[in-house]
């Protein structure tokens, strides 16, 4: 028997800025413009044209993949391009696309925010500014009475420590302030547009599952023996997911650099389920010299990396552990994300199998664990690291827009409809 119930969701993700093209309004896309922001030199452009009709196309691949669940995101600059003024034709567009996912008979979860902002946000200072979360609480509400009727699953934001760390404490990302205290007012003000965003839906819509999607890497010492690396390891583990669990769980702020404990009562019970985005284990070793990074180096070894990001090890008792951890909070979890990037999928169903044979067992073993979503589809625009880290199930010709499924798509596809590993698969691939 399958641990997987008839309700359980298996799907893929994807968000708005990494999928549609032309968003021409928002902080990527200006940030893309600028010469050496993106590693291979590319922007998003067209992207993989969901915007431009595309969106159906993929959609109806994941449905015949047996997938019955997809996660997008809505792009706040389309919806609401100058301050106040939304545009209906947007709105339009994201109903068709929600619509056709439903007569797939793909659920929808909608992200309201994955990392872009609107430029007028972002004039502001993004997400630093105090008001940011007042504005982001007039975009959830007006989302929520436009795509109510249609949406039943929605978190707030996405990885509030990786957008606060990549865009706010490095230089990689928009705005790329490169203060690190930036990164924790940053993530302070996004944890209270959170609970606003919560609130906001929730009036609108009493009966709507709202959470926030959290990505949890795994930070182990690389010498369990050796306290410094046990100290390093602990030191990342609270900069990146202890503080922001404890935000949620706790209802109070204790962000690392003295800036103090705050209550934050409203954020305790802002939540009806919780999200883990989950690529893999980092090997933490002291290093005196790193002071930047808690004094902590990475060093596992093999590992999935580019010259300039690493995802880590992939290890699916990593992700068991987070999800254990993440059930303190007492509300359904959701693996959000989970994925490799492997242009020529020699790692990606291996990984793929590992993963799900270990959340049955977790959910076996009494975790409440809904729903699975592969990061991602289709190859998308990965950011500062452009074209040259493909994530999709279905591999994307940006020529031509041609799609041609890897083969990982088909083994994804065995596990949505087995609901779980196979007999038939897994000796192949886990052998
Ligand atoms: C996650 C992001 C997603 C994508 C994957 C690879 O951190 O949420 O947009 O970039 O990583």
């Amino acid at each position: 028997m399958s641990a997987f119930g008839e309700d359980f969701l298996f799907g893929t993700a994807t968000s708005s800025h990494q999928v549609e093209g032309g968003n021409v309004h928002s902080d990527w896309w200006a940030w893309e413009q600028r010469e050496g922001t993106i590693v291979d030199g590319t922007g998003s452009g067209d992207a993989a044209g969901w915007w431009a009709g595309k969106a159906e196309e993929d959609l109806a691949t994941a449905a015949e993949l047996g997938q019955n669940a997809h996660r997008m995101s809505l792009e706040w600059s389309r919806l609401e391009p100058e301050p106040g003024r939304f545009d209906r034709a947007a709105f339009d567009r994201y109903r068709a696309i929600v619509d056709f996912a439903n007569s797939q008979g793909l659920q929808v979860l909608l992200t309201l925010n994955h990392f872009t902002l609107p430029s007028w946000v972002a004039k502001l200072g993004g997400w630093t500014h105090p008001n940011v979360p007042a504005l982001f609480e007039g975009f959830a509400d007006r989302c929520a009475r436009e795509l109510g009727d249609r949406v039943a699953l929605w978190a707030t934001l996405n990885e509030p420590a990786v957008l606060g760390y990549m865009a706010y404490a490095g230089h990689r990302w928009p705005p790329g302030t490169g203060d690190v205290r930036a990164a924790f007012v940053a993530m302070r003000r996004m944890l209270e547009a959170h609970a606003r965003g919560y609130e906001a839906v929730h009036r609108v819509l009493p009966d709507a599952k709202v959470g926030l999607v959290m990505n949890m890497p795994w930070f182990q010492p690389a010498d369990p023996g050796r306290r410094l690396d046990r100290v390093a390891a602990s030191l990342q583990d609270w900069a990146f997911n202890g503080a922001m669990l404890h935000a949620v769980r706790e209802g109070e702020l204790r962000f690392p650099l003295a800036l103090g404990r705050r209550p934050a009562p409203h954020l305790a019970r802002a939540l009806d389920w919780v999200g883990l985005n989950y690529y893999g284990r980092y090997d933490v070793r002291f290093d005196p010299r790193a002071a930047g990074d808690a004094f902590g180096r990475h060093v596992q070894e093999p590992t999935v990396r580019n010259e300039h990001n690493d995802w880590g090890q992939p290890s699916p008792e990593g992700m068991v552990a987070q999800l254990l951890r993440l059930s303190d909070l007492d509300v359904p979890l959701y693996v959000t994300e989970n994925g490799t990037f492997d242009p020529t999928d020699d790692r990606r169903p291996r990984f793929l199998m590992e993963h799900v044979d270990a959340l049955a067992g977790a959910i076996a073993g009494g975790l409440d664990v809904r729903g699975y979503f592969v990061w991602s589809l289709v190859d998308n625009f990965e950011w500062a690291e452009g074209w040259s880290t493909p994530f999709g199930l279905l591999a994307l010709d940006r020529e031509t827009g041609e799609r041609t499924p890897r083969p990982s798509a088909d083994v994804y596809a065995s596990i949505c409809r087995a609901r779980g590993i196979t007999r038939e698969l897994a000796p192949t691939i886990l052998a």
